[in-house]
């Protein structure tokens, strides 16, 4: 059983604390996703699971094995677990067969067992008939399933990804990230994965943990959990682009930005004054005319597939596309300055003074 515990794991490099006394359980069979901006000690947390560092404080257990805390250090190579990491060294000087089977004559599996081993994995991750070349004659997709293959071959029951699809270019690594999710449950294995990606992470994952610049960990929950119901505005801004517009409340009633045009949602709750709407881009209705909020096209820009297009409401801004086909067919190819009517489908409410965008859009 490979289940992950992490009780209290701190760790510090002299003064600095890169992650304080986090504790979380990744279960048995489940893709579990690390997510986090970057230097917020993701690859830290990898390399103390694996047991390439040790904690500061804390322990940490695999199955019913305790193989970190103040006195135990099970070595790697002990802890029945692959490990594929961000920079995917594969040994250049070896061939696609050697660098898969490393571990295992490392592990001085027999000769022909070992063999059979290697062909099987090779197989497993799609790279049948290129066991005898050179990772200089694979593409870089390739040179990853080596990496994967690699990490596979022991039969582990935990692999640790650490962003391992970041080298790929964008249609690669979506076309990974089914390949890899499919393997986890062909495998029946844990996965615990580790990007900055929140697209990948909405893909492959049964769970997500999005952790802050300081290495604390903000929400835990399934993708629908993390993406429709973010606990706060770091989270949301995290999971994709977000807007952000400034409604302010007077008495009993809530207006946007500076102007006189009353918020036609739901009233948040709670005391503050100045609050702010979140929202996704794609919850956003512009139109020429009609009902909603009157703003002005501050900024139209052609993306190709979509039209993008910052929007001022009484000196507040928001941001939103329209699908270039339905704009031209609808009478929605704004121009700069253009009148507009904005609509939003759903509305998530934050305190203005606990704001904090995770340097997504502020738009
Ligand atoms: N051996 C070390 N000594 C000192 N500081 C370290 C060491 N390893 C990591 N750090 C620091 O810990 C912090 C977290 O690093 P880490 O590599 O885990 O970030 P990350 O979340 O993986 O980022 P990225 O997404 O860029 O890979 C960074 O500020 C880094 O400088
Ligand atoms: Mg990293």
């Amino acid at each position: 059983m490979a289940t992950i515990y992490l009780k209290n794991v701190s760790r510090r490099y002299g003064q600095r604390s890169v992650l304080d006394g986090l504790t979380l359980t990744v279960n048995h069979g489940e893709c579990f996703t690390l997510l986090g901006p970057s230097g917020c000690g993701k690859t830290v947390l990898l390399r103390l699971i694996a047991g390439f560092e040790q904690p500061t404080a804390g322990s940490i257990r695999i199955g019913d094995a305790l193989v970190a805390d103040a006195s135990a250090h099970v070595p790697p190579d002990r802890r029945d677990l692959g490990v594929v990491f961000q920079e995917y060294a594969v040994w250049p000087h070896m061939s696609v067969f050697d660098n898969v089977g490393y571990p295992l004559k490392l592990a001085k599996t027999p000769k022909e067992e070992r063999a059979d081993r290697v062909m099987e994995t090779i197989a497993l991750v799609n790279l049948h008939s290129l066991e005898k070349r050179l990772p200089s004659e694979l593409s870089g997709g390739q040179q990853q399933r080596v990496a994967l293959a690699r990490a596979l071959v022991g039969k582990p029951s935990l692999m640790l990804l650490d962003e391992p699809l970041s080298n790929l270019d964008a249609n690669l690594r979506e076309e990974m990230r089914f390949e890899i999710k499919e393997l986890q449950r062909k495998l029946n294995i844990t996965v615990m994965y580790v990007t900055h990606d929140q697209e990948i992470a909405l893909a492959i994952s049964d769970r997500i943990a999005v952790m802050d610049t300081q290495g604390r960990i903000r929400q835990i929950g399934s993708p629908e959990d993390i993406f429709e119901k973010p606990v706060d505005s770091f989270v949301f801004s995290f999971m994709g682009v977000a807007n952000f517009l400034q409604v302010r409340r007077e008495g009993n009633e809530f207006f946007v930005g500076k102007g006189g045009q009353r918020a036609p949602w739901d009233r948040p709750h709670g005391d503050s004054l100045a609050w702010v709407a979140a929202f996704r881009p794609s919850d956003v209705v512009i139109r020429r005319d009609g009902n909603g909020l009157k703003g002005r096209v501050k900024r139209a820009s052609f993306l190709g597939p979509v039209m993008d297009y910052l929007v001022e409401i009484d000196g507040a801004h928001l941001r939103t596309t329209v699908d270039t086909h339905t704009a031209v067919a609808n009478n929605l190819m704004f121009d700069d300055d253009q009148p507009c009517v904005v609509g939003v489908r759903e509305v998530h409410w934050f305190d203005a003074d606990t704001i904090q965008s995770a340097g997504e859009a502020w738009a």
